[in-house]
């Protein structure tokens, strides 16, 4: 250990003793809040989630971690002795804000109920213990929901989704005849990416009309879950597994748009957009390899905002030529600015000039207060992940978007930048002159995220899109030549015995 000069060590003890004496509220364990999908057992999901918000014994929300060593801890465990299941319950996420993430995921289902106890220390937290009367599913038990209206309510789904609404105006009524015609012709080339999918009885087909069609992996698997969890209607579409979104003919043009499905959408292009492969593919997958999510990152937000670097911040791929140019900026500003390429593939002939930055874990982004979210090839699929933490973000202009971008405002829930960067700097240093004002729009578009981005709305959107493109076709699905059959995943070593009515299948 160091020794300190005694000049120093006497304030500092005045300081701690002056900490100390602050009246820290502590935590009432009664008057704390539980809520959320993951205490129903209708709400089937990957992992499923809960949310907890520390509140005083005076009643008062805390805003802060709660002081001291006390933990909140939570059992689950199946409502009968006789029933054995695993079930994943890891340490609850710290959202450093008074509030709690839980997160569990079962690996089988149970029959009778699960029963979820909350402590902090050993006092019960809220209602604890909740008991989910069952049969509680698991994520890979395949027992569709048969009444589709029943399951959106059990999720409170959204009544109307804006960007859903909006995709589909361009389609009042879809030909799948002109589709069958149209789409192989223009984009279904060798180069291409596109996958066709029929649903039949809640069965899927597909034939891959190109040769990059590997990302298939990501459609499969969210239809697949969709079909565990609720009938889906009978449908014929096109997915675009590709970066870029395909559609550019105008709606008054004839011959019209076709309504293409693609994960990213773009001002010019009439694409139907779902949530990006990223986003689902880490929902479905959480806690099971996948680290980054849409939950886990919420408990890693680095430390409180007066701790971080006061700088911006970026790492990523060479996708766009504004990164580069972001690394030029840092150069020149390295007291406003760290930004560097990790990876050089589409300007190898820079790496020489700009060199190549360590990479560093995601969650180690939020050590600086400020983010830089630049597109890649499209949008940049960090954003949500960005948006979920506690920095403040600087986002490009763009005339690419997901799925949720509608309900972020700039200004409200981030700083909107130029598309060529000319403002970047000027952005920061407003940003820190404006400490108060930055962090309130950082807290905003971080509780404007957590809403927007929570895992069951993921499937709630998945399945407005599905539900709104039905409606809409003018004939009958048909499975096609060529197409076969994607079978759900084998779970033979899980129990599941589903206790709702099966919507009657035909075999192949
Ligand atoms: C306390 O927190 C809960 C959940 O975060 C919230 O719904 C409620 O409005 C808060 N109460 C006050 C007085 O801020
Ligand atoms: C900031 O960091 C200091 C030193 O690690 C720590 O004592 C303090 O609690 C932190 N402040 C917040 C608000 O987290
Ligand atoms: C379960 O699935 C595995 C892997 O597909 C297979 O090898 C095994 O034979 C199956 N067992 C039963 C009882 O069906």
């Amino acid at each position: 250990m160091r020794r300190l000069p005694w000049a120093l060590l006497l304030p500092l003890q005045l300081v701690l003793l002056v900490v100390t004496r602050a009246p820290e509220a502590p935590v009432s364990a009664p008057r704390s809040l539980v809520w959320g999908p993951g205490l129903q057992a209708g709400v089937v999901l990957p992992v499923r989630y809960f949310y907890l918000q520390a509140v005083s014994s005076e009643g008062q929300n805390l805003t802060r971690s709660p002081p001291g060593q006390t933990l909140f801890k939570v059992v689950v465990k199946s409502l009968s002795p006789k029933e054995l299941v695993r079930i994943h319950v890891p340490k609850p996420l710290d959202r450093n804000d008074g509030t709690f993430l839980i997160r569990y995921r079962m690996y089988e289902t149970v029959i009778e109920g699960l029963k979820i106890d909350i402590l902090y220390g050993d006092e019960h937290v809220a209602q604890s213990p909740y008991i989910l009367k069952g049969p509680v599913y698991h994520e890979y038990c395949d027992c569709p929901e048969e009444n589709p209206q029943t399951w959106q309510k059990t999720l409170s789904c959204p009544t109307e989704e804006p960007q859903i609404a909006k995709d589909f105006a361009s389609f009042p009524s879809i030909n799948l005849q002109q589709m069958l015609t149209e789409v192989p012709k223009r984009f279904g080339d060798e180069r291409g990416a596109i996958v066709h999918y029929t649903i039949l009885k809640n069965h899927i087909y597909r034939r891959s009309l190109g040769k990059y069609t590997d990302f298939k992996m990501f459609s499969d698997e969210i239809l697949l879950s969709l079909a565990r969890k609720v009938l889906l209607p009978d449908l014929e579409f096109y997915i675009n597994l590709g970066d870029w979104p395909l559609e550019h003919r105008k709606v008054n043009e004839t011959p019209g748009p076709l309504p293409i499905i693609s994960w990213c959408g773009s001002l010019d292009s009439r694409d139907v957009i779902l949530p990006t492969y990223d986003v689902t593919h880490s929902t479905l997958e959480a806690m099971r390899g996948v680290t980054n999510d849409l939950l886990s990152i919420q408990g890693n937000t680095g430390p409180s905002w007066i701790n971080k670097t006061e700088k911006a911040f970026f790492r990523g791929r060479d996708s766009r030529e504004e990164r580069l140019q972001l690394v030029q900026l840092s150069k020149e500003n390295p007291q406003l600015l760290d930004a560097g390429i990790t990876g050089y593939f589409f300007f190898q002939e820079k790496e020489k000039e700009l060199g190549k930055a360590k990479l560093i874990g995601f969650f180690d982004f939020f050590q600086y207060k400020y983010q830089v979210n630049v597109d890649g090839t499209v949008a940049a699929y960090r954003y949500p992940y960005l948006m979920l933490g506690d920095s403040l973000v600087l986002k490009q202009d763009s005339p690419y978007y997901e799925h949720f971008y509608m309900a972020l405002m700039p200004w409200k829930h981030y700083v909107p930048i130029k598309r060529n960067l000319g403002d970047l700097l000027e952005k920061i240093k407003w940003a820190k002159e404006n400490d108060e004002e930055a962090k309130r729009i950082a807290k905003e578009g971080q509780l404007t995220a957590r809403d927007l981005l929570q895992p069951h709305r993921l499937y709630c959107y998945y399945y407005g899109v599905l539900q709104k493109y039905a409606e809409r076709q003018s004939s009958k699905p048909e499975i096609r030549e060529g197409m076969e059959l994607v079978p759900q995943p084998d779970d033979n070593t899980s129990f599941c015995q589903c206790h709702r009515k099966r919507p009657s299948r035909e075999e192949l």
